[in-house]
This record gives structure tokens, C-alpha cells and sequence, in this order.
């Protein structure tokens, strides 16, 4: 088989500092994650606010800050494990191999240059090489890729004159000027009107299609995940409860909690930034053994004591449920 693009395998992320007391404090924030992708492949990460998905991507990308470090697993990145790889040779790969579209697109660019700029910065950080005429026709090139209209005239245009709909455009423009193999937006599009955020989830999915991209979306909207993303994994207290092709997922959800939250999301499908499913998630200072999902789950028994393997549910699709496949049985 092919190597995958990405393929992140048992990922454990710990916040380690000390408490008022002096004390070492470790919050076991991501318990264990796998999951990979492929090049042309869109993974929708999904799960409750505090679920980790905003660490996953950060851990990934090699962004963690202090008091946050993965403490074991891998990620290799085309076949390189980028956690064992020394930090200022993933920062090389981040930008040109692979790159991040955080939340809140105003406050991610740089008030102080012109768009246009922060477009060629990008690119001579990474080849340093590059003329000024080049870098300034790929940035004007790129912006009207991102269907930015007049591009010649609104790269010379300050961050605060744009909408937010026009940041995000730019934000994606600036993650894909480089032609990343590896694309990871987190929340892109929350906070604009539906019809904005149509237009720039098609514009995402158009590009990453057509230049071969993995992107993965972390989102609070399974409407997007169904409508955009091929895959999806299901995030619970760090962990990937469940994941595979979206229509396996969505269609038959074997596990409890992803039953839960498309339960919670009969509407819109949006999972609400407040718990949605009932009980607060696992103390990450104190986690439970087994099952972290046991103190929530309406089928929870004495084998759940013991951590849930993965269970096959069909091509690709896995749920970490010892009862999975058979919880209306094992219900009775
Ligand atoms: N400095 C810290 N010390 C201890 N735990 C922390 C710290 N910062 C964040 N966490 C914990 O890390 C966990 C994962 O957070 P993360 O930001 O990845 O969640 P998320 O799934 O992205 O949520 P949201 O949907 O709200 O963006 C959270 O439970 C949070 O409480
Ligand atoms: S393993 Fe047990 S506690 Fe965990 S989700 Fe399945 S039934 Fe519930
Ligand atoms: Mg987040």
C-alpha cells in the first residue's frame, strides 16, 4: 500500500506544569489519537468544544507551545515522523509542505502590512531566492484564485479594509501559496453568514481537489462535514472514538457518543459550544481507566473497565466501542 500523506499514530499531548504548591500537575489532553490521510482527501474533525481537536491540528503542525508537548506517538508527514525530527526542520516543512488556516482570520494577519506583502513574505520565507516581480505576481495569481475580486489592486489593501469573508479568503490564499500537500483549517468559517461560508468551503474543496491537497476541517458543523469532507473522526476526551467515509459514519454511528451528538444536532446539525450530550467530559487531570466515555454512556458495563480496541464497522470505518455492532443486543 501507498504511503498516506499523513498518518498520525497514537498521539499523546500533555499540558505538564506546576501547580501554586510546587506540585507537577499533567492534564492528559490528547489520550492516544491515530488517524491518516491521503493526498485529495478531506477529513472533517468533529467533536465538543475541550475535545481536543484544536491540539491535534497544533501538534501536527509542530505548534504547541510550553506547557503543552506530545509526549509519545508519531506523525509522519509523507513518511517522516515530524515528531522526532529536529524543530527548525519542521518549521521548514510548515509553510511550504504543509500549512494551517487558524480561527479568527482579522487577528491572524498582520495589521501592520498590506496583503500583497504578507503574500511575499510567505513565499521568500521559504525560498528566499525568489525575485520580488515573482513572489508579487503569484500573490496577485492566488488572490484571484480565491476569487478575490480586482486582485492588482486589493493585494495593496490593508488587513482592516477587508470583510471577513475577504480575510478568510486571504488567510487561505496566504496557507496555499506555497502548494502545500497537507492543508489544516480550523474553525474557517465560523462567525460569517451561511452563504459566505458556501462560497469559501467550495472554493476550499475546489482547490484542495484539484491540486491533490489533504486538508483536514475541524468544525462544530456536521452539515459541513456531510456536505464537504469524505472521512470523519469523531474527538472525545482526546481520544477518536470513531472515524471513517462520512456516509458510513453519519449513516450508522456505532458509537454511543456520536449517537449522542447527532442526536443533540437534529436541526442543523451544528454541536452547540455548551456540552450537548449531557455529563461534563473526563477530568484530564484524573482520567479515568477504560472507557473515557463510561461516565456518559447509557450502555456502560463492567467490560467498559477496560479500554475500548477498535472495532471494524465496515471499509474503513472504526468505532472504539466494546459493544459496537451490537449495542441494541447488548442493550436488551
Ligand atoms: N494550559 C492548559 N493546561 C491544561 N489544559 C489545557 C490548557 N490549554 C488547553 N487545555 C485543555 O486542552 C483540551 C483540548 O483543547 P482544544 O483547544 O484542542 O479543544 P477543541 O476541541 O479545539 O475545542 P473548541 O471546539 O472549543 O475549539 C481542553 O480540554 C482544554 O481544557
Ligand atoms: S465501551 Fe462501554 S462505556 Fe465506552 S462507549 Fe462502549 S458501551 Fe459505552
Ligand atoms: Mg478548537
Amino acid at each position: 500500500m501507498a504511503t498516506p500523506l499523513l498518518d498520525v499514530r497514537d498521539l499523546h499531548t500533555h499540558f505538564i506544569a506546576r501547580n501554586l504548591d510546587n506540585e507537577i500537575r499533567t492534564a492528559r489532553a490528547l489520550n492516544g489519537v491515530s488517524f491518516s490521510l491521503d493526498g485529495g482527501k478531506i477529513l472533517g474533525l468533529v467533536g465538543e468544544t475541550g475535545a481536543g481537536k484544536s491540539l491535534t491540528a497544533l501538534s501536527v503542525m509542530g505548534l504547541l507551545r510550553p506547557p503543552a508537548r506530545v509526549v509519545a506517538g508519531q506523525v509522519l508527514f509523507e513518511g517522516r515522523d515530524l515528531i522526532a525530527m529536529p524543530p527548525e526542520e519542521v518549521n521548514r516543512l510548515r509553510g511550504a509542505r504543509m500549512a494551517m488556516v487558524v480561527q479568527s482570520p482579522k487577528s491572524s494577519l498582520d495589521p501592520l502590512s498590506r496583503i500583497g506583502e504578507q503574500l511575499v513574505r510567505v513565499q521568500r520565507a521559504h525560498d528566499p531566492a525568489l525575485g520580488q516581480a515573482e513572489a508579487t505576481a503569484r500573490a496577485v495569481a492566488m488572490l484571484e484564485a480565491v476569487g478575490i475580486p480586482d486582485p492588482q489592486r486589493r493585494a495593496r489593501a490593508w488587513p482592516h479594509e477587508l470583510s471577513g469573508g475577504m480575510a478568510q479568503r486571504v488567510l487561505i490564499a496566504l496557507a496555499l501559496v506555497n502548494q502545500p500537500r497537507l492543508l489544516i483549517a480550523d474553525e474557517p468559517t465560523t462567525g460569517l453568514d451561511v452563504t459566505v461560508q458556501a462560497q469559501i468551503l467550495d472554493l476550499f474543496r475546489e482547490l484542495v481537489l484539484a491540486n491533490g491537497i489533504g486538508a483536514i476541517i475541524i468544525t462544530h458543523d456536521l452539515g459541513v462535514v456531510a456536505h464537504y469532507c469524505d472521512d470523519v473522526a469523531v474527538m472525545f476526551a482526546g481520544t477518536i472514538i470513531e472515524h471513517g467515509p462520512v456516509a458510513a459514519v453519519f449513516g450508522q454511528p456505532a458509537h454511543p457518543y456520536t449517537r449522542a451528538l447527532i442526536a443533540s444536532t437534529p436541526e442543523r446539525l451544528v454541536i452547540g459550544r455548551t456540552r450537548t450530550t449531557g455529563a461534563p467530559p473526563p477530568n484530564l487531570y484524573a482520567l479515568p481507566t477504560g472507557c473515557l466515555y463510561r461516565d456518559r454512556c447509557p450502555h456502560a458495563a463492567p467490560d467498559c473497565a477496560e479500554p475500548p480496541p477498535g472495532r471494524a464497522m465496515g471499509a474503513g470505518h472504526i468505532a472504539h466501542c466494546h459493544f459496537a455492532g451490537r449495542l441494541a443486543e447488548h442493550a436488551a
